[in-house]
């Protein structure tokens, strides 16, 4: 039985392995080595990963690879993608190519607004509280000055802000709802620096506003923090081609296939057990790229599903038509992103990620990362409306459960090419190298 331990922080990355492995590691008895061996020999290498999170006691790796021939608004990037799926960076990589040879894609930004608010509860008059605001509006811009100088200088800072009353919803909740345009910058501590300084000036002047009477004068700030809901900061991506040039397999025409993937984005939109699949295939090519150049998967995810859903139910991020003989294919997804700050210039991967990417600016990024997301979609689903997803889907994996059996080099080279024409699965790999082993 494991005993609790206070100061576990305090303790040496060793002591800290050390204390794990006698305190939980019964079957694994090499953990200390299994550990150590995913460190850094570059020691100054490991101890910037070591202090890029609290209690490290190793690297937990990911794969990174490339999915190339990606035209951009008539730019050719080679993709970066961060990814432990199998199949994904190959579905990338596929639809890249397609659409190089049909004018490749275009993407354009909505818009790039963030958003953060102070939220806080007032139990006073409603009117009298519009009044003050209207009073102190300037007085809470200019308190954030000395936050805001070097990001007006780079053509941002606070946007607006707006009291937002929300007492329909939650007695005595009002807002603070201010918008941001922060740049290159995803702007997460330059937005809550401002909202806490707001919320510090909010308090201050609500006790010299002579037109509350007592008690009005209390309010209670519950928190200051920014959105990752960010709906006006949205981008689109597309691609078009006539419908006679969708030859994607020998036994579906042009026009069945068109319609087909305009039926299963119908299907996406009215469906949402479909739409998440959907959306999640879409994310497959999202997150890897947003992995792979530094920025934060949890609060991309957080918001894109928010959007998928804006209308009050869940549906698909793409749309698909066919207009005279024309197949159009679009994604439209909120994304705050940065090119510059956070992890983008001290992870060194993301620092050559965003090099491979031709060092793009904010907007660029969200552009190239909203294109991932439209191929990785066309990919998914040409597949899952000819073929199925399986057939490529287990080819991609047989490396994987190859390596889970055991399998050497030399087995994995005969079976990989033995089951060029055969259909993979877990056991008939397992009874292929049993077979193999035997001869
Ligand atoms: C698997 O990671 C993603 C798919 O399920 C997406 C989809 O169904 O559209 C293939």
């Amino acid at each position: 039985m494991p005993t609790p331990i206070s100061g576990f922080s305090k303790l040496t990355k060793e002591e800290k392995i050390n204390w794990l492995a006698t305190q939980y590691s019964f079957e694994t008895k090499n953990t200390i080595a299994v550990l150590k061996s995913y460190w850094n020999n570059d020691t100054k290498l490991q101890q910037l990963h070591d202090e890029f999170i609290e209690n490290t006691i190793s690297n937990f790796y990911l794969p990174l690879g490339i999915a190339p021939n990606f035209l951009i608004n008539q730019k050719l990037l080679a993709i970066p993608m961060a990814i432990e799926e199998s199949s994904v960076v190959a579905a990338a990589s596929r639809s890249a190519k397609f659409w190089l040879e049909r004018g490749g894609f275009k993407s354009t930004i909505i818009g790039t607004e963030k958003v953060g608010q102070v939220h806080f509860i007032f139990k006073g008059n409603g009117e009298k509280l519009t009044n003050f605001f209207s009073e102190i509006k300037t007085k809470l811009l200019s308190s954030t000055k000395h936050l805001t100088q070097s990001m007006e200088k780079r053509g941002g800072g606070i946007l607006d802000i707006v009291l937002r009353d929300k007492t329909d919803v939650l007695s005595d909740y009002y807002q603070l709802h201010c918008t941001f345009e922060t740049k290159d910058a995803m702007g997460a501590n330059f937005i809550n620096s401002c909202l806490e300084q707001l919320a510090k000036t909010l308090k201050n002047e609500v006790k010299n506003y002579t037109g509350f009477t007592v008690g009005e004068q209390d309010i209670e700030v519950v928190m200051s923090i920014l959105s990752n809901y960010v709906p006006n900061c949205v981008v689109k991506a597309e691609v078009s081609c006539p419908i006679k040039d969708l030859k994607v397999k020998a036994d579906i025409t042009p026009f069945e296939f068109a319609n087909k993937i305009v039926r299963a984005v119908q299907i996406a939109n009215v469906e949402p057990h479909r739409a998440v699949t959907h959306n999640k295939g879409i994310m497959n090519g999202i997150d890897a790229v947003v992995l792979a150049t530094g920025n934060d998967f949890r609060a991309i995810e957080a918001g894109v599903h928010a959007y998928a859903a804006k209308d009050g139910h869940y549906r698909s991020l793409t749309n698909a038509s066919i207009k005279n003989e024309e197949f159009r294919f679009s994604i439209e997804l909120p994304l705050a992103l940065g090119t510059v700050g956070g992890l983008t210039s001290i992870h060194p991967l993301a620092k050559l990620s965003l090099e491979l990417l031709q060092k793009p600016s904010a907007e660029e990024l969200m552009q190239i990362i909203a294109v991932a997301g439209l191929a990785q979609n066309f990919a998914a689903l040409s597949a899952l409306v000819t073929t199925g997803i399986q057939e490529g889907h287990m080819k991609m994996h047989l490396g994987n459960i190859l390596n889970q059996l055991g399998a050497t080099s030399e087995e994995k080279n005969i079976l990989t090419k033995q089951f060029n024409n055969e259909t993979v699965s877990h056991t008939a790999v397992a009874d292929a190298l049993k077979a193999l082993k035997n001869n």
